[in-house]
């Protein structure tokens, strides 16, 4: 039996999920979306072939959108998130798993607003399930048995790698490959255009810097490969001196520790610091 499947709120998270979940082979017919405005409905409906609805036209967008559903994703900013379970509550079916891809909002908090004994998995996906490389992280709630955790597992398994951790680690998930794709494409992007600085095109540069990336990640190649060779120490010491690896850190404890959140911070430093003394501004797009 085909599932219906319902993203409330698809912006930029959820467009990568359904655009995954659709190049994986599920059917547009059994995908229902709702999203504030009517011109993004529109968007979204023409561009996926979807079913999409605006809130901000039809007050009970969202609750009539899951009477039905098998599956849930709540796609919303993390402050929207109570307020969207409290309105949906009434009309999911038992059985009806709700998945959050929200950042910081703890499986308990959802579950203190929605029907006793809904099942809830909390997931921290990322951008790059666009293309089919993204990875995700989920966490099953109180009421989440197996059958509903391998639901969430089905959502995301066709566009990228599907891990189950303890909710603790949620945090430290969302700051490094939650929010990691920003600083990789940064990089990508800092590389290409100092590569069309010195002479290159821009499709050439854009492939150099892509492929670049995405094939010197730990475990795309052997170790030794990442020590660079002799003449390419200099850069390689001007980027790891100012402390790359001290930023990630920081990001972690950013986000482990909510009251002490330096994200802010974090990304001026890694904008101003440790690529853009090295490779120029990035202009490319
Ligand atoms: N962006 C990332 O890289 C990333 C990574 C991991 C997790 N996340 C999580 O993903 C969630 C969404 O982030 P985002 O970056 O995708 O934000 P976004 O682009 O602003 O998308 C939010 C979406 O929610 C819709 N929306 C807001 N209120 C709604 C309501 N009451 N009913 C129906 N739709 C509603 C918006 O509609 P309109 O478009 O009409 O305004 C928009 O489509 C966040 O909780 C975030 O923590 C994001």
């Amino acid at each position: 039996m085909t599932k219906k499947i319902v993203f409330l709120g698809c912006g930029s998270m959820g467009e990568a999920i359904l655009t995954g979940l659709l190049a994986a082979g599920t059917a547009p017919q059994s995908v229902v979306v709702t999203v504030r405005r009517s011109e993004r409905a529109e968007e979204l409906a023409l561009r996926h072939g979807v079913t999409a609805i605006a809130s901000n036209e039809e007050e009970r967008a969202n609750a009539d959108a899951v009477t039905g559903a098998d599956v849930v994703i709540l796609g919303v900013k993390p402050v929207g998130i109570a307020a969207l379970c409290r309105e949906i509550a009434a009309d999911l079916a038992p059985n009806a798993v709700v998945i959050s891809v929200a950042a910081a909002v703890s499986l308990a908090q959802m579950e203190a607003v929605l029907k006793p004994g809904q099942p809830v998995v909390r997931s921290m996906p990322n951008t790059p399930l666009t293309v089919g490389r993204g990875v995700v992280a989920l966490s099953a709630g109180t009421n989440a048995t197996a059958e509903h955790l391998e639901a969430a597992h089905q959502v995301f398994d066709g566009s990228g790698i599907v891990l189950d951790i303890p909710e603790d680690q949620q945090d430290a998930v969302s700051a490094i490959s939650g929010s990691g794709p920003a600083y990789a494409f940064y990089l990508a992007e800092a590389m290409a255009a100092a590569a069309v600085e010195f002479g290159l095109s821009a499709d050439i540069a854009r492939i150099l810097a892509r492929e670049t990336v995405a094939g010197s990640a730990p475990g795309h190649a052997a170790p030794r490969r990442h020590q660079p060779e002799r003449h390419h120490r200099a850069g390689h010491r001007h980027v790891r001196r100012p402390g790359v690896a001290g930023h990630c850190r920081r990001r972690c404890e950013g986000r482990c520790r909510p009251r002490r959140r330096d994200h802010g911070r974090a990304r001026r430093e890694i904008t101003r610091y440790h690529f853009w003394p090295y490779f120029p501004e990035p202009g490319i797009t």
